[in-house]
């Protein structure tokens, strides 16, 4: 039973839950890094999902998942709309994706990572699993520097000239699609150079809150919709700036999204309007990256790196973890 503890005022989510998401994220990851380079997505991103859900289910809250694995007849474990907690709490949406990345997983490559967002109810996306055009910067510069509906040329030379630097010192950070080819000549086209990420718009985003350490300025291009709502979520505590629009090009993408709550379906979403309320966002490294290191097995302990973001204060901790009840990371 949890123990009562005063909130302050527009905090709902009891500040103790922090640590517990960490708990979350960091078996999903250790669950997940098993099968690290096992070229097999499917059973690497099942077992996040079987950790990350078990855990979740011991926690104090009453969740109901926003962002999840698939629609309840699509995803048979944290699926959108399941109730998740042991109900004896809070009332929270959940975001979660137990395995972003699941392709970096596979293969081995950095930058995956599990992931999830505790918010105040009601107060998510409840995004379907479509594309979401997306744009986002760090904090510290002026509101509406940069536009969702602005050209990446446009984009580019605002924020150059908002961070006092010529543009040929941004970098832009895209998913390396296709899709954006066009989008990827523009940004060259500028002068400013482009990093091409094969997977992980969630991190992406992210890296755009410290560009010194990063050296990414800003995310441009199309991920998916329900990263994208995590990404809102952890700018949120950080600061920054980040607008994304849902891609509902056919008729079933438009009705479901409407099901779902989205009655304008060319609707320009910004920060505040993708995660709206009090909410905290927890990451842990399945494999290596700029964001967390990923999960060591050694013979006797697991370490495990997580940061967690807290809107309420803006406080971002990264948590080392040493794990040595080896069995309950096997068994329960
Ligand atoms: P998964 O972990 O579900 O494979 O997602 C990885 C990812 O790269 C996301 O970070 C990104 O938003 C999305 O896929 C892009 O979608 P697509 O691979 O279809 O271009």
């Amino acid at each position: 039973m949890s123990q009562a503890i005063t909130v302050q005022p527009g905090q709902v989510i009891e500040r103790i839950l922090t640590l517990e998401l960490v708990r979350v994220t960091e078996r999903a990851a250790v669950a997940s890094a098993r099968l690290r380079g096992r070229g097999n997505e499917k059973a690497a991103d099942q077992a996040a999902v079987d950790a990350m859900r078990r855990e979740l289910n011991k926690l104090p809250i009453d969740g109901t998942v926003v962002i999840g694995e698939g629609e309840r007849d699509e995803a048979p474990m944290l699926f959108i709309g399941e109730r998740v907690g042991n109900r004896n709490g809070v009332k929270v949406d959940i975001a979660v994706d137990p395995l972003e990345g699941t392709t970096l997983c596979a293969k081995d490559m950095p930058g995956s990572i599990a992931v999830m967002a505790m918010a105040e109810s009601g107060t998510l996306l409840a995004a379907p699993d479509v594309y979401m055009q997306k744009i986002a910067i760090g904090p510290g510069y002026p509101q509406g520097v940069v536009d969702l509906d602005a050209s990446p040329e446009e984009n580019l030379h605002n924020l150059a000239k908002a961070k006092g630097v010529k543009v040929t010192e941004l970098t832009a950070l895209v998913l390396d699609r296709p899709r954006h080819t066009d989008l990827i000549a523009a940004i060259r086209k500028t002068g400013a150079g482009v990093r091409l990420i094969s997977d992980g718009d969630v991190a992406g985003v992210i890296f755009t809150t410290n560009p010194a350490s990063t050296g990414i300025d800003i995310y441009l291009g199309i991920g998916a919709a329900p990263e994208g709502v995590l990404a809102a979520g952890a700018l949120r505590c950080i600061g920054g700036q980040m607008q994304g629009r849902l891609i509902l090009d056919t008729e079933e993408k438009r009705s479901r999204a409407l099901q779902m709550g989205v009655k304008d379906p060319n609707r320009k979403y910004d920060m505040k309007d993708l995660a709206s309320g009090d909410v905290v966002v927890a990451a842990t490294g399945v494999t290596d990256s700029a964001l967390t290191k990923g999960v060591k097995f050694g013979k006797d302990v697991i370490e495990t790196d997580t940061v967690v973001y807290r809107s309420a204060t803006g406080t971002v901790r990264r948590i080392y973890g040493e794990h040595r009840e080896l069995s309950k990371f096997h068994l329960d």
